[in-house]
């Protein structure tokens, strides 16, 4: 028995140190971070954060950034921001989508529906570039996953607009910020303190607007995350049932052989 608890505190050791492993290396790039409800292994991410981040990102970022691979539904979807589905139907509606052709061969508008994408700022990259002094602001469905840093950048990026240092230009339409690559960014500073009124009570703060859209933006780009911490979970313990299994019917097997020696 004794060897199986050293097995078995030896399975947990190695699963804190892979994960301590993980986070140094996210510690090096000195970026900030928070105390994100999704990291770790058994992370869910906070609903009251996921639908403030929608409501941050339709407010203040989804004038310049598309999120393409979203369907209004997916909102109301378990994992996500698990609005209803009437309320998620309502969100959808207040957006127009170009439909058609109708029976006289015209496109019309209507009210979108819950099985449409969300709607797009721009109709192109030229038109985005164009209306962003030749800078695209990149989709965010996945953009968590597409910079290094992940959530933890994004955040940075979003709180890291500062004077530039005296003796630097900047040209028009350029803003400094410490988190950037090379500094500059051609997206001005996106938050104020109170900039979003959130239902709930929340007090408004750059950080908190900050840290509730990235929640968002993470759960977009990994919609499954919390499917596959249960998963994971579950896996473990079915290891560490087998594991057990295995000892005893080794002992069983090898017991005549032991006492015969
Ligand atoms: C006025 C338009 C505008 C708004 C509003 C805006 N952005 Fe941007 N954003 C841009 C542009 C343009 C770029 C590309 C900047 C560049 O490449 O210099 C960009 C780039 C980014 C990047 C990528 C930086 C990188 O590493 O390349 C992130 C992340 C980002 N925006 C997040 C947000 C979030 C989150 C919001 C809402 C809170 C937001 N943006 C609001 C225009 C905007």
């Amino acid at each position: 028995m004794k060897n199986i608890i050293k097995l078995i505190y030896f399975m947990f050791l190695s699963l804190i140190l892979l994960n301590n492993n993980l986070l140094a290396v996210e510690k090096k790039k000195e970026l900030l971070t928070s105390d994100w409800s999704f990291k770790g292994y058994f992370g869910k991410f906070d609903r009251g954060a996921l639908q403030r981040g929608y409501q941050v990102y339709t407010e203040v970022c989804a004038s310049c950034h598309s999120m393409k691979y979203l369907s209004y539904r997916n909102l109301a979807e378990k994992g996500g921001p698990e609005f209803s589905e009437e309320q998620a139907k309502a969100i959808a509606a207040n957006f127009e989508v170009t439909d058609g052709p109708n029976d006289d061969g015209d496109m019309f508008t209507r009210p979108a529906k819950l099985s449409d994408k969300f709607v797009q700022p721009y109709r192109n990259v030229k038109e985005a570039m164009a209306s962003n002094g030749g800078a695209y602001p990149p989709d965010m469905s996945v953009l968590v996953k597409a910079r290094s840093g992940g959530a933890d950048y994004i955040y940075s990026l979003l709180l890291g607009y500062e004077d530039p240092p005296s003796g630097t230009n900047l040209d028009d339409g350029v803003y400094y910020n410490k988190y950037m690559y090379g500094n500059n960014i051609k997206m001005p500073k996106p938050f104020m303190d109170g900039q979003v009124e959130y239902n709930d009570g929340t007090e408004a703060t750059e950080q908190q607007m900050a840290k509730d859209v990235v929640t968002f933006l993470a759960w977009s780009a990994e919609p499954h995350l919390e499917e596959r911490h249960k998963i994971g979970f579950r896996a473990i313990i079915y290891l560490i049932v087998i594991t057990i299994l295995v000892y005893f019917s080794m002992k069983k097997i090898w017991s005549r052989v032991e006492s015969e020696v």
